[in-house]
């Protein structure tokens, strides 16, 4: 076994998110989250109910709480599959929350146990997964090439000052 679990994010899970999301670490990329839980939960509230398309986990390594990832269809969303143009592909988002783990060679494994265990099980359709990372987020970036993800386009979401790269693999590398 690779050590990870991954467990559906609840409410209970919110003051752990944004702690994580407010690591020094995280923040270039995570500045933007809601500061409490309160807020979180607000934010949040239509994928803790379950009407929205993006589900929200929590990464456990070795039984401990260290980092959440979330998932979707690409199609799910307008303007980023317009953007992305890979509408059957699901996408991904990661960080590892808890300090003492970043920097360690946790992350390219805790991304392709996600693929493997999670994408591959929940999105049997998609022939793709896609992550598109701040194209100055070089670890995130080369974090996902270890996994067998390639850089394709440049997309500029609405939302954002940077733009993203699209990084993809073939879901046949995880299965
Ligand atoms: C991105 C993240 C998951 C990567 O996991 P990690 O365990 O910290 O990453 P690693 O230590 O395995 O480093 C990954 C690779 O990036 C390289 N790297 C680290 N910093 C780098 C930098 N500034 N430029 C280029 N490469 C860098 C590492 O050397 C390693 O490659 P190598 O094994 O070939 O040497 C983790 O750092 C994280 O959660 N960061 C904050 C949130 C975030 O950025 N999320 C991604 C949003 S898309």
């Amino acid at each position: 076994m690779d050590g990870f679990d991954f467990r559906r994010l609840t409410g209970d899970d919110m003051p752990a998110l944004v702690t994580w999301m407010a690591a020094e670490h995280a923040q270039p990329w995570f500045g933007d989250e809601p500061r409490t839980a309160e807020l979180a939960r607000q934010h949040y509230a239509r994928e803790l109910d379950g009407s929205s398309a993006t589900r929200l986990w929590v990464v456990l390594l070795d039984g401990r709480d260290m980092g959440f990832v979330q998932d979707y269809p690409v199609a799910a969303y307008d303007d980023y599959a317009v953007r992305v143009q890979d509408p059957h592909a699901a996408a991904f988002d990661y960080l590892i929350g808890e300090p003492d783990l970043v920097g360690r060679g946790i992350g390219p494994r805790m991304i392709e146990a996600f693929c493997r265990r999670v994408l591959v099980r929940d999105y049997p359709e998609a022939p793709r997964f896609v992550a598109s990372p701040d194209v100055r987020n070089r670890r995130s970036i080369r974090a996902l090439e270890k996994c067998g993800f390639t850089q394709g386009l440049w997309i500029q979401p609405e939302s954002v000052t940077y733009p993203e790269v699209v990084c993809t693999a073939p879901r046949s590398l995880f299965e």
